[in-house]
């Protein structure tokens, strides 16, 4: 039956160390969809040497984000789970397609733009073609589908030109994927600066998977709330974007209403809504963080799972990369 299923990809750096921002705005959602969609995530360890790692940092965060993935539920055996680095075929086909996408178009990405500001010192080439590698790791699946953040828009729309500009030249060769926008998921904010998306850029806003329950409580006491002290629980975006942040973070891990929190600290204070959306959080992570390092420690297992992955994606890959090696006029091996 799988083959009538829509395909979904998508991909995540393992530059940092995830936080409740992507479990809660998309992580979260991933898990039921297998039943619907023929799934592949992976671990983009590739796009994250366009800014310099620590190689056992980047080996530790690449192997805890596929502990992560499964203790949220994402089930490997339904989902094909894999690093990109062991699948050649994205690095092969990302070669062709630099050659199908202009100087001028790389050049007008706002990431590269961003990036080249932060990282004066190393505007290195894999920053400028950052691009290409990734409409290679989604045209190399055929997928219908792209889930991906606001922020990663403007990177599927530039997938979709050279798969066009493609197949203008040499037919059908590539679907064009779609980005796909979930139906729920928390916009969640930083703790210490709600008109901005949590990051791992600012650590004292920001909740880590993995992180500790003390830390994780020290940070909610300290959540910027709003002056307003009439009625002082409200969700109101504009007006109390601290407070209807932790309520959009309450309302999450806990299933309930912003009417039902609003109703559950009436009377009482900021000082009441910030430990207790500490220890929601606290114990909406307790089963995710055992279970992580139960995975953590069965190296065998996870090993299992993205050589098992790894084999299945290349399945699908290489096929893909066989055409396109055709049609531009390589003699096949
Ligand atoms: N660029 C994405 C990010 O930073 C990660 C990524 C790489 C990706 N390749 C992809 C996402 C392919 C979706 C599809 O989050």
């Amino acid at each position: 039956m799988s083959e009538q299923k829509k395909v979904m990809l998508s991909g995540i750096q393992p530059s940092g160390d995830l936080h409740i921002g992507s479990y809660l705005g998309a992580i979260k959602n991933w898990a039921g969809r297998a039943e619907s969609y023929d799934c592949f995530y992976f671990m983009a360890d590739m796009h994250t040497l366009t800014v310099r790692q620590v190689p056992a940092d980047l080996r530790r965060r690449t192997l805890e984000q596929l502990a992560i993935y499964i203790a949220c539920g994402l089930d490997p055996e339904k989902n094909t789970l894999f690093v990109q680095s062991h699948v050649p075929a994205h690095a092969q086909l990302a070669w062709v397609l630099d050659c199908y996408t202009m100087f001028g178009e790389l050049s007008r990405m706002t990431q590269f733009k961003d990036k080249s500001a932060k990282n004066a010192d190393n505007i290195n080439a894999g920053l400028f073609t950052y691009p290409v590698l990734m409409a290679a790791d989604i045209l190399i699946y055929q997928p219908d589908y792209v889930p991906v953040g606001e922020d990663q828009k403007q990177h599927v729309e530039i997938c979709r030109d050279i798969a066009h500009r493609f197949n203008s030249i040499y037919g059908e060769v590539f679907k064009m994927p779609e980005p796909f926008i979930p139906e729920k998921g928390a916009r969640v904010m930083s703790l210490n600066n709600p008109s901005s998306k949590m990051s791992k850029s600012q650590p004292e806003g920001c909740v880590f998977m993995m992180e500790k329950p003390e830390d994780i409580m020290r940070k909610f006491k300290r959540a910027i709330t709003d002056s307003d002290t009439v009625n002082p629980v409200r969700y109101d975006p504009e007006k109390k974007p601290g407070v209807s942040n932790l309520m959009e973070i309450y309302a999450a891990c806990t299933g309930r209403s912003y009417e039902q929190i609003e109703l559950e600290f009436e009377g009482k204070g900021y000082g009441a809504l910030k430990p207790a959306v500490g220890e929601a959080v606290v114990e909406m992570l307790r089963p995710i963080q055992e279970e992580t390092r139960r995975l953590l420690a069965d190296k065998a297992y996870l090993e299992s799972v993205y050589r098992a992955g790894a084999e299945k994606a290349s399945y699908v890959a290489n096929k893909t990369l066989r055409k396109v090696y055709k049609k531009v006029g390589f003699i096949a091996q």
